[in-house]
C-alpha cells in the first residue's frame, strides 16, 4: 500500500511509494500480463516486455480518476485551462520548452499522433526516415499508410548507439526524405542523444526541408549524469520544422488512459494538422486522459523522483548481474528508459530460434530486438520496470535460457 508521510508541497502530493508491491495483474486488461498463451504461445512465461510498468501508478492520479467516477455521468469531455497549463508549466520546468496554449493539440497516443502527421503533413510513396533498430511501430505507421520507409542504421561505439550522419545525409538527398521521425530517448538502446547530435540531425533535416517528428515520450526517465534535451528547444529555427510528441503515460504508468500532445510551435503545421484531427474526429478525447495527465504533471513530481531511484537501482542490479553471471553478453547500459537491450548472437540461434528459446525453455517474455528493425537482429529487450522479486526470477531465467 502507499502510505501518506507529507502532504503539499507546491500542489504536489508527497507520499512514500513501494516499489516493492508485486501486483497481481493477471485480472486486469493488461496487455502485458494477460493471454500469454495466445501472444507468446506458453502461459506460463514470466512477461517483462511491453514497455508498461509493474508498478503501481501514482495514488494522486488513482484517486483523481475516482473522483471523475464520483460525478457519475461520464459525459463528453474537453479539456481544461488548468491541464493547458500544467502542460506547459511542465515542460517549461523540466525541458526548458517555451509552449503557449496555441501550440498544443491532444491526441489519443503518441503513435497514433505519428500516423495522424504523416496523414496530414505527406502523400503517398513520400519517403520517411526513420533510425535502425527504433521503436516498431514507426516503420508500420509509415508502411500501412503507404509512405516509403527509410532507414539509417544506427552504429555502435562503446556499446551505445550514434547517428551516422553521412548515411543520413546521403539518404536525405538520394531519396528525397520528407519527413524524420526520431526517438529521443531512443527506444530500444536508451540512448540520451546529446546536444551535438541533435544539433547536428536537426541542421541537416533544415537544409534538406525535411520535417522532424521528435518523439520524446521518455523525456522524464533519465538516469544521472545524462540530461535529456528536447529537439526544439535547440534554436528558435527548429520551431518551424519540429514537431515535438510528448504524453504524461509512460512517466507515470498510465498507458491504458491514451492521451498525448503533439506540440506544433509553427501555427501553418498546427493547422494542417488540426485540420485533419477534425475531419477523422480526434478531437474528442478520454475524460480519463485529461485528468490523469494534469494530476500527473501537478501533483505526481515526487512519485517520479522515486521510481527514477527505484530504476536506477534496478539497473544497477540487472547490470551487475550480467557483469558477473552472463559476462559473455554484451549489454547496451541505458541513459534513459527503463529499456535493457542485450546481445544473444553467443547463443547461435536466428531471430525465430531466439524468441522460441526465451519463451520455451527461459520461460520469459522479452521483445525480440528484430522486431525493430533489421539492425535489431540477434538482441533482445528487458523491460526492468518491475519489483526486485520479478527482476531477480527474469534474470534467473535469462542466465537458465543461456546456459541450455
Ligand atoms: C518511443 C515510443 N513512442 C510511443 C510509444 C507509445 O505511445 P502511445 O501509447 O501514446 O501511442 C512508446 C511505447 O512504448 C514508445 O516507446
Amino acid at each position: 500500500m502507499n502510505k501518506i508521510i507529507l502532504l503539499q508541497d507546491k500542489g504536489s502530493v508527497y507520499m512514500d511509494y513501494s516499489f516493492d508491491e508485486v501486483i497481481d495483474r493477471k485480472d486486469s486488461l493488461g496487455l502485458k500480463w494477460n493471454n500469454l498463451d495466445q501472444q507468446f504461445g506458453c502461459e506460463e512465461v514470466l512477461p517483462m516486455w511491453v514497455a508498461d510498468m509493474d508498478f503501481s501508478s501514482p495514488q494522486p492520479i488513482l484517486d483523481s480518476l475516482k473522483g471523475v467516477l464520483d460525478t457519475r455521468i461520464l459525459g463528453y469531455a474537453t479539456p481544461p485551462d488548468t491541464l493547458y497549463n500544467a502542460i506547459i508549466h511542465w515542460q517549461k520546468e523540466h525541458h526548458q520548452m517555451e509552449l503557449t496554449k496555441d501550440a498544443i493539440l491532444f491526441a489519443p497516443g503518441v503513435v497514433p499522433s505519428i500516423a495522424v502527421i504523416i496523414q496530414a503533413l505527406t502523400n503517398e510513396q513520400d519517403a520517411i526516415m526513420i533510425h535502425d533498430p527504433v521503436y516498431t511501430p514507426f516503420s508500420t505507421m509509415i508502411e500501412l499508410n503507404k509512405r516509403r520507409c527509410i532507414r539509417s542504421t544506427l552504429l555502435m561505439e562503446n556499446n551505445q548507439f550514434k547517428m551516422d550522419f553521412e548515411d543520413i545525409e546521403k539518404k536525405l538527398v538520394e531519396e528525397q526524405v520528407k519527413l524524420f521521425v526520431l526517438c529521443n530517448p531512443q527506444n530500444p538502446g536508451g540512448r540520451v542523444w546529446s546536444k551535438q547530435e541533435l544539433l547536428t540531425l536537426a541542421e541537416l533535416c533544415k537544409k534538406y526541408h525535411v520535417l522532424i517528428i521528435s518523439d520524446e515520450i521518455h523525456a522524464d526517465l533519465i538516469f544521472s549524469p545524462y540530461q535529456f534535451t528536447s529537439l526544439v528547444t535547440l534554436d528558435p529555427s527548429y520551431q518551424d520544422f519540429v514537431l515535438t510528441l510528448s504524453a504524461a503515460t509512460k512517466t507515470f504508468n498510465i498507458a491504458g488512459v491514451k492521451l498525448a500532445m503533439i506540440f506544433a510551435h509553427n501555427p501553418k503545421l498546427y493547422k494542417q494538422i488540426h485540420l485533419y484531427q477534425e475531419a477523422i474526429e480526434h478531437s474528442c478525447l478520454n475524460t480519463f486522459g485529461y485528468v490523469a495527465t494534469e494530476t500527473a504533471f501537478t501533483q505526481c513530481g515526487p512519485w517520479l523522483e522515486q521510481l527514477m531511484a527505484r530504476l536506477e537501482e534496478n539497473l544497477t542490479m540487472v547490470c551487475h548481474f550480467f557483469d558477473t553471471r552472463l559476462p559473455q553478453v554484451n549489454y547496451m547500459k541505458p541513459q534513459g528508459t527503463y529499456l535493457f537491450w542485450f546481445d544473444c548472437s553467443s547463443l547461435g540461434l536466428t531471430d525465430e530460434e531466439l524468441m522460441n528459446h526465451f519463451i520455451h525453455v527461459g520461460k520469459i517474455a522479452l521483445n525480440a530486438g528484430v522486431a525493430y528493425g533489421p539492425g535489431g537482429s540477434q538482441y533482445m529487450r528487458l523491460n526492468f520496470a518491475a519489483p526486485k522479486v520479478l527482476i531477480e526470477e527474469g534474470l534467473k531465467r535469462i542466465k537458465f535460457a543461456f546456459e541450455q
